[in-house]
């Protein structure tokens, strides 16, 4: 049967967003509607300020989230701990009995509310032993922060220096590298065992480094891991497409109040909830391979996590619509990521 690649509409099995920030307080009424209405699972990234490192603490965040989901939806989040230098083994017990899924790796100082993260993973040695033993999986913020090391090379030297041997020290622990952005941490994924698996956001998918720089700074443009050249990016999108089971959906979406991103000392995060889905058909339908966005999108995340997948289907129209530019947040704004842009895809 010859494939239509440009098809009008595209119905697929409710996907899954297996990385994002939520934050907490008075943004999770903006935010979490969002995802909600797009996905049925996420991944809830830890890093609040201060961070969520206890089971206890992450079960009353799930508590606070659940009550933001609209009426009539249903959505639920997966809750992750923020590693840190010292955590003990015995909280990973009592975060596999609460149900946490994950920990998260941020190297200290790599990106927002990183402070508190890990110093030298060997610190980490016995909490991950701790880890592979329960079956949670550890999910790594890839870049190593030494400030010799240039900005867009970090995630490269990570793999190398700290993920290379990692993975040798913990053969049997599921590791997810978060949000990659080059074409060395594709090849290297795609190089490894069932064992390791990539997200990939839809800002890194759509944009090379330029969108950051195109007739002035373009703070809604920067994120972290910052979006790198085209070479990249075309890695990518052959790494998101290619129907590897290991590469899925992950939108990273990091919302920041407006006036925190137009800043001197502008927030690293693109927020992309609003619209998750089109900007991941904009780019899949780009290269004419919409027939791949089930398996990245829906498919291959739950699986890597041993989830079950959805049952129940979204679909996508190809029609124009125009994004909104901004949403209240709490007192500030929110500018999404290509606010009051056109788009071809829509979710109906
Ligand atoms: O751009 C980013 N924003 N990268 C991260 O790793 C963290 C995130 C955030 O929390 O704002
Ligand atoms: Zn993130």
């Amino acid at each position: 049967m010859i494939q239509n690649t440009h098809p009008a509409s595209y119905t697929l099995t409710r996907p899954d967003d297996w990385h994002i920030h939520l934050r907490d307080g008075t943004a999770l009424a903006t935010v979490v509607p969002h995802t909600a209405a797009q996905f049925a699972r996420a991944i809830v990234m830890p890093n609040l300020r201060p961070p969520v490192t206890t089971a206890s603490e992450a079960m009353s965040y799930k508590a606070r989230i659940k009550a933001a989901v609209p009426a009539g939806m249903s959505f639920e989040p997966l809750m992750t701990l923020y590693l840190t230098d010292n955590m003990s083994p015995d909280e990973i017990l009592r975060a596999k009995d609460a149900g946490v899924v994950a920990l998260k790796l941020y190297p200290a100082g790599a990106t927002t509310n990183s402070d508190a993260g890990v110093t030298d993973i060997r610190k980490t040695y016995k909490t991950l032993e701790a880890m592979q033993r329960a079956g949670l999986l550890l999910l790594v913020h890839g870049e190593v922060t030494s400030p010799e090391i240039d900005l867009f090379d970090r995630e490269a030297v990570f793999i190398d220096q700290q993920l290379i041997p990692l993975r040798k020290d913990f053969p049997e622990l599921k590791i997810v590298m978060e949000h990659i952005t080059t074409r060395e941490a594709s090849l290297y994924v795609a190089s490894e065992t069932s064992h390791l698996g990539a997200t990939i956001t839809a800002q890194h998918l759509l944009y090379n480094r330029n969108a950051i720089f195109t007739g002035g700074v373009r703070p809604h443009y920067y994120c972290l891991p910052v979006l790198k050249r085209e070479t990249h990016r075309l890695a990518l999108m052959d790494a998101a497409t290619s129907g590897n089971p290991r590469f899925f959906l992950g939108t990273d979406s990091a919302p920041h109040a407006a006036h925190l991103k137009e800043h001197a000392v502008g927030c690293a995060g693109c927020y992309t909830a609003h619209a998750a889905m089109e900007l991941y058909a904009a780019a899949f339908d780009s290269v004419g391979k919409m027939d791949k966005l089930e398996g990245f999108a829906s498919f291959f995340g739950a699986d890597f996590y041993g989830l079950p997948r959805n049952t129940d289907t979204i679909t996508l129209k190809r029609e124009t619509w125009t994004t909104p530019e901004s949403f209240p947040f709490g007192d500030a704004l929110l500018k999404p990521l290509a606010g009051g842009e056109t788009l071809a895809w829509q979710m109906i």
